[in-house]
């Protein structure tokens, strides 16, 4: 088992200095590099994160991963290859953008690949992954880290993104304390590695539901791995990528990153957002949900401080408002 892992990195190694070649060298990469030009990655972060291209063939890493003696069955297994029903062996990865994947000690474990846009048929995914194998566990690792890790340690603060692409534009924009998960929800796992470099994450998922969503889980997760969690505030239907892109380096320190809210505060403002006000039943109906949010403070100071602030938003009584945190409370357990 661990010969077979050693090979499987030896291999992922190889394939990640392959696909950058291919990018930055080759007529192949040209239209990828127009691409990332095009969405503003500079040539610096093509080499610092070796972000490569895979060719648009069946056997271009199959044929390469052969010349070198790497078992097929293994490099299916590795996720490099991918094998059909019918037995066939082919590159996993065909006309993408590599952006190859690393363990904390900087180890190629696997590869995100990004279409081109407009460039296959719509029933490809956006996004493909390399799988789960002996050498990608994708719940104990989060993109970047080993990167990021002195910097997360040096400001005392990680940055939390949904997306790689994300965390590299914030590297570029001066940022480089930024990691990411890898297409899934964040785990307990990760959130413990966080928390072993750093006591405080800010969370910078997309501004749209289902970043929203997933702020909402991953807080819980973070708070119960010991971490104090913010919440950077993107306007609706806006990444952090996209935000940097429009609005500048300096916009996303001071009106994002500088922002950041406690996630009681987030929750509470995303609650306002949710619910319409039409008349006092819509009234009461929201804050009873906000007193439920607020009840989930362990901290009866910071219960009382927004429990206050409702109180003065909506012109109750402090003694009301506290009435029916008793009321909702009961309910909730
Ligand atoms: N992701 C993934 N697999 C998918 C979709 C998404 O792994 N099928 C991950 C990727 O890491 C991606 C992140 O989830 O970067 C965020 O997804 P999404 O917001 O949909 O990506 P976009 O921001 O739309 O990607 P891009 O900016 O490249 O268009
Ligand atoms: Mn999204
Ligand atoms: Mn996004
Ligand atoms: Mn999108
Ligand atoms: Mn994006």
């Amino acid at each position: 088992e661990k010969r077979a892992k050693q090979a499987m990195q030896k291999a992922h190694q190889l394939v990640s200095q392959l696909y950058h070649y291919v990018l930055t060298e080759t007529p192949y990469g040209v239209e990828a590099m127009k691409y990332l030009e095009r969405r503003g990655v500079s040539r610096q972060t093509i080499a610092e994160f070796q972000i490569g291209f895979a060719p648009d063939s069946w056997d271009f890493v199959t044929q390469f991963l052969a010349k070198r003696q790497f078992s097929q069955e293994l490099m299916v297994e590795a996720g490099l290859l991918a094998k059909s029903d019918g037995g066939k062996v082919f590159d996993r990865f065909r006309g993408r953008i590599m952006f190859p994947i690393h363990d904390t000690q900087g180890n190629v474990i696997g590869f995100g690949g990004r279409l081109l846009d407009g460039s296959k048929p719509k029933s490809q995914p956006k996004y493909l992954n390399s799988p789960e194998s002996l050498l990608f566990n994708k719940s104990a690792t989060l993109f970047n880290l080993h990167r990021a890790r002195p910097y997360i340690r040096k400001r005392k603060q990680a940055l939390l993104f949904e997306g790689y692409v994300d965390v590299i534009s914030a590297w570029q924009a001066g940022f480089p304390q930024g990691i990411a998960t890898l297409g899934t929800a964040l785990t307990e796992q990760q959130a413990k590695m966080i928390r072993r470099n750093v006591d405080s994450v800010v969370l910078c998922y997309d501004g749209d539901h289902a970043g929203q969503e997933a702020t909402s889980k991953a807080s819980r997760i973070l708070q119960q791995a010991g971490l104090i969690v913010r919440v950077a505030p993107l306007p609706q239907g806006v990444d952090p990528d996209e935000y940097i892109r429009q609005h500048g380096v300096e916009a996303f320190s001071q009106q994002v990153l500088l922002q950041a809210m406690p996630i009681t505060a987030f929750r509470l403002k995303h609650l306002r957002s949710q619910i319409v006000i039409h008349d006092e039943t819509d009234k009461a109906r929201l804050i009873a949900k906000a007193v439920e949010i607020i009840n989930e403070l362990k901290s009866p100071v910071e219960r009382d401080m927004y429990l206050r602030q409702l109180a003065d938003e909506y012109s109750l009584s402090l003694s009301d408002l506290k009435w029916e945190s008793k009321r909702v409370y009961k309910q909730q357990k």
